[in-house]
């Protein structure tokens, strides 16, 4: 078991390079299946969720290669269409590979996928539009054999809600189907603008990404592409609450301010100063935080629910009661209890939770429950008095590049044990 050791009370400072996006890489690498020959991928972050679907890629018959940021991946042999269990569990993006592997070999093989525990994560939607397309799936035991016997044709699609996995699930057999599919309610996150200009880039034609309706016209041959992975909006969010939470000061390069629409607001309601410019964002922490109105989390373009968590800590050390509701899943306040223990004071109920500031927080050992209520421990922790073991911190690992080394990077002392 990982622990993340962080030495309070430090304050962040410095510039720091945003890490390139966990959720935009790992749809990426599942579109590299449909590609003819080979396709590079730069600026991926070093995870084991990365991992994890490059060893998918492998185990289908793909040759790939991680090497410093870049992954190349050749799928020309792609020899099965089975998942191996092991892979399947190990994260919640492995069901993602559903649509890419139906489209390009008419049949897969798959159990349902893994990921952090914070809610049901179920896959109806993902199932009811690939049926939509012309799919056939059987479940039994957890196991789902989907074929395509007639082939995938393109359909419009209603989502019931705008599932960003669904989205990409569909985008990735639509460009595989013959004719048209249109997507309602699609997500509108930017990993689905990442995705969309990826497959344009390979020769696939779709409008509307980022928008509520997206227009995908399949059965185009898709060729490589060399694609540079889009920042991660939800790594750039935790370092800026961090800053905030121990009155630093810190440059993010290599950001996309616009991803951060949602969130720069909330944090310049709790009395940071905020500047960007086209690529960089820097942020200047007040002597004392205040708190900050409702933060409901919603889809895209509203508050990401995976921001909940690291920007909570921070309003821990906020003058005054801040409230937040978590509309996405029914499970993610996890986080609060381990704050709890560090002496912050903090009510749930339900989707509710009511965090009255504190003076102080205090290190101590906490538990990560899943990946960004870990990274909230870490935000916690930075400011806390004394040391903080965060345990369980290979579920953080899962998103956030060697979090040790960037946070001693700008300030923090932080190592691993
Ligand atoms: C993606 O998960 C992200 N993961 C999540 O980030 C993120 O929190 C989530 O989108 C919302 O933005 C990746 O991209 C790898 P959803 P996903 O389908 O696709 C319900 C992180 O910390 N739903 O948009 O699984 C579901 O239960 C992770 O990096 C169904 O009911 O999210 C949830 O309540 C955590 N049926 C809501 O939709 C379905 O078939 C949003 O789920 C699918 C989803």
């Amino acid at each position: 078991m990982a622990c993340l050791m962080i030495q309070g009370p430090a304050r962040m400072e410095g510039s720091i390079p945003v890490q390139g996006s966990k959720n935009s890489t790992l749809p990426l690498l599942a579109a590299t299946l449909l590609c003819k020959g080979e396709t590079v991928l730069e600026n991926c972050p070093a995870l084991s969720d990365v991992t994890a679907c490059c060893e998918i890629l492998r185990s289908l018959g793909c040759r790939c290669v991680a090497d410093e940021g870049k992954i190349a991946v050749n799928a020309e042999d792609v020899v099965t269409s089975e998942i191996p269990d092991e892979l399947m569990r190990e994260l919640r993006s492995s069901i993602v590979f559903l649509g890419p592997v139906l489209g390009r070999t008419g049949r897969a093989e798959l159990t349902f996928p893994g990921g952090c525990e914070i809610g049901a994560r179920p896959i109806d939607l993902h199932i009811a539009a690939l049926k939509k397309l012309g799919a056939v799936i059987e479940e039994s035991g957890g196991r789902l054999c989907c074929s395509a016997p007639q082939g995938l044709t393109g359909a419009d699609i209603v989502l019931p809600f705008p599932s960003v996995g669904a989205t990409e699930n569909i985008m990735l057999a639509a460009v595989c189907a013959k004719g048209i599919t249109t997507i309602k309610n699609a997500a509108r996150e930017p990993e689905i603008v990442d995705l969309a200009d990826f497959l344009q880039e390979c020769g696939a034609k779709i409008g509307g990404a980022g928008e509520s309706t997206l227009c995908i016209e399949g059965g185009r041959p898709l060729h490589g592409a060399v694609h540079r992975v889009i920042p991660d909006r939800i790594w750039a969010a935790t370092f800026l609450s961090a800053a905030a939470a121990t009155g630093g000061e810190i440059c993010l390069t290599g950001a996309q301010p616009a991803h951060l629409v949602p969130v720069l607001p909330v944090l310049e309601e709790a009395g940071c100063r905020i500047r960007c410019t086209y690529d960089t964002i820097t942020l200047k922490a007040p002597a004392v935080l205040r708190a900050v109105s409702p933060v409901r989390t919603m889809p895209y373009p509203g508050f990401p629910t995976d921001a909940q968590a690291p920007l909570m800590a921070m309003t821990c050390l906020a003058r005054g009661t801040s409230l937040f509701v978590e509309n996405i899943f029914e499970c993610r306040y996890k986080h609060a209890p381990e704050l709890l223990r560090m002496g912050a004071n903090i009510r749930t109920e339900g989707k509710v939770a009511v965090v009255e500031g504190v003076r102080r927080l205090f290190g101590t050992r906490v538990c990560a429950r899943d990946l960004r209520g870990g990274a909230a421990l870490a935000v916690a922790g930075a400011a806390a008095y004394g040391q903080t073991a965060i345990e369980h911190a290979e579920l953080i690992e899962r998103g956030y590049e060697s979090l040790e080394k960037s946070l001693s990077a700008v300030g923090i002392p932080a190592w691993m044990e």
